[in-house]
């Protein structure tokens, strides 16, 4: 939540572009949020995942190689891997890779959206944000609705933007080995919106 909100208050007309279609959907459903009208909400959808992404939460998947195996590597020679091997899979670094990710460090929900060319060069194996494989995250439909309904509740009723105290850049409490958490937290300035039949 709070990396989703640094990023639409940080980037105005993408916040506005949500908002509009929050609002859309939300009127042709009687201005109730329902987990029908928040399917029907591809743009928030691709703000999640775009957020996931960049702002990586769990930075490395930890494993051990069960058997002998050699991989591909991106330098052409192959690599192997001894049975026995403590391997740590790097979540950030593939989420932050150019080749996967054009123009990595910059916020674009749109290369999410289905059924653009975009999405569709990404590989299943490069979203990585919840764990891939039988040990992924047991919890993400879970985070993903309730980020979905949370977000579509604050940006139906709220402006976030940024006020003297955001940070300009966001930095990683080193502590915080398992789960990124920003030093000192995140400070948005919040205004209530007027919808016109108000
Ligand atoms: C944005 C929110 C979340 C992110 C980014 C996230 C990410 C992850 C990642 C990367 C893993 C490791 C997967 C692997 O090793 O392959 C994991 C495991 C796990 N997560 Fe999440 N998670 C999130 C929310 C949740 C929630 C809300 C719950 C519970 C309601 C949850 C429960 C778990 C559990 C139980 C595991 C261990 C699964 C296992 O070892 O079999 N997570 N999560």
């Amino acid at each position: 939540m709070t990396y989703a909100l640094y990023e639409l208050a940080t980037n105005p007309p993408i916040q506005e572009k949500v908002r509009g279609e929050i609002l859309q959907i939300m009127a042709k459903h009687k201005r109730n949020l329902t987990y029908e009208s928040l399917k029907d909400m591809k743009f928030l959808k691709a703000v999640i995942q775009e957020t996931l992404r960049k702002n990586t939460i769990v930075g490395f998947m930890p494993r051990v190689c069960r058997c002998s195996c050699t991989v591909r590597t991106s330098c052409n020679s192959p690599l192997t891997i001894q049975q026995g091997t403590s391997v740590l899979i790097p979540i950030h670094g593939v989420l932050h890779n150019p080749d996967l990710y054009a123009d990595p460090d910059t916020f674009l929900p749109e290369r999410f959206l289905e059924g653009e060319e975009e999405a569709n060069k990404i590989d299943r194996c490069s979203f990585m944000a919840f764990g891939i494989g039988p040990k992924v995250c047991i919890g993400e439909p879970f985070a993903r609705l309730e980020l979905s309904l949370a977000l579509a509740l604050l940006l139906s009723e709220f402006q976030f933007s940024v006020c003297d105290k955001t940070p300009s850049k966001l930095i990683f409490d080193p502590k915080k080995r398992f789960m990124s958490t920003v030093k000192n937290g995140v400070h948005l300035s919040v205004k209530r919106l007027r919808h016109k039949e108000e």
